[in-house]
């Protein structure tokens, strides 16, 4: 059975000096959870505080982007092996917002998928329909993510990506967390996906709206891995709760 990850994206949040104070609050709780594994993803600009104070915890922490050349004329671009030198093992890739804000599609979130593994570390990978509906209309565009991102990568390769189901409509201030049954529905999507592949061992998150209430039945249902938790995060107190939530696997398979 696959340990709990549970992490959070501070988004455009969090100067280098607030995130120094978040650590400070939320760093001597988030130590003692050692039964599941949890990540920090701050902006690029935290990123060093971040080393700072989780270097000597088993928390880990990354960045929420990264461009796909490990060097080069990209103004204001931030790559692969800078992430890495930094002490970063996991680089989101492909969220919403990135996919709205810069129109970034599959092939670059691929490339960066690529540049990420060639460092060494663990690309997340965010997908998820745009909007509300049955599942049998979302699954023809996760699955089209899923390939587009990570179609070229075998099985082996697959366990060492994680993958964040992340339904747009669910994510964000105003939003609500979808539905436990539809969550259910798109990992078991996902997991067949991966699994046609070769993957055994890929985790899958969940993100959208979780917050301290609705953590524990998510993280609990069948194919779920954990958590990715964005706003609710922001408070250091809540993170540390939801970071330690009771998951009950009962029926995980
Ligand atoms: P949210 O963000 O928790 O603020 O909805 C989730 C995400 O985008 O990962």
């Amino acid at each position: 059975m696959t340990r709990p990850l549970i992490g959070t994206s501070w988004k455009m949040n969090l100067t280098p000096t607030e995130a120094a104070a978040w650590f400070a609050a939320a760093c001597p709780d988030l130590a003692v959870l050692t039964d599941r594994d949890l990540f920090v993803l701050p902006p690029f600009t935290a990123i060093p505080a971040a080393r700072a104070a989780l270097a000597s915890t088993d928390v880990a922490w990354g960045a929420q982007d990264v461009h796909p050349d490990d060097r080069g004329a990209h103004t204001g671009d931030v790559s692969a092996p800078m992430l890495a030198d930094l002490g970063c093992s996991i680089v989101e890739v492909g969220h919403s917002e990135r996919r709205r804000d810069h129109r970034e599609g599959d092939r670059l979130v691929a490339a960066k998928v690529a540049a990420i593994r060639r460092w060494s570390m663990t690309p997340l990978l965010c997908v998820g329909e745009r909007t509300r509906g049955p599942l049998a209309d979302a699954g023809p565009r996760i699955s089209r993510q899923l390939l587009g991102a990570l179609g070229g990568l075998d099985g082996p390769a697959l366990d060492g990506v994680v993958v964040a189901y992340e339904p747009v409509w669910a994510i964000g201030v105003g939003a609500q967390a979808a539905p436990l049954d539809h969550i259910a529905a798109a990992h078991g999507l996902i997991r067949r996906w991966l699994r046609r592949r070769g993957a055994t061992a890929t985790r899958v998150l969940y993100g959208g709206s979780v917050d301290v209430d609705n953590a524990g039945p998510i993280a609990g249902l069948p194919g779920v891995d954990g958590l990715f938790v964005g706003r609710a995060a922001l408070d250091p107190a809540v993170f540390v709760r939801i970071a330690g939530v009771t998951i009950d696997r009962e029926d995980r398979p």
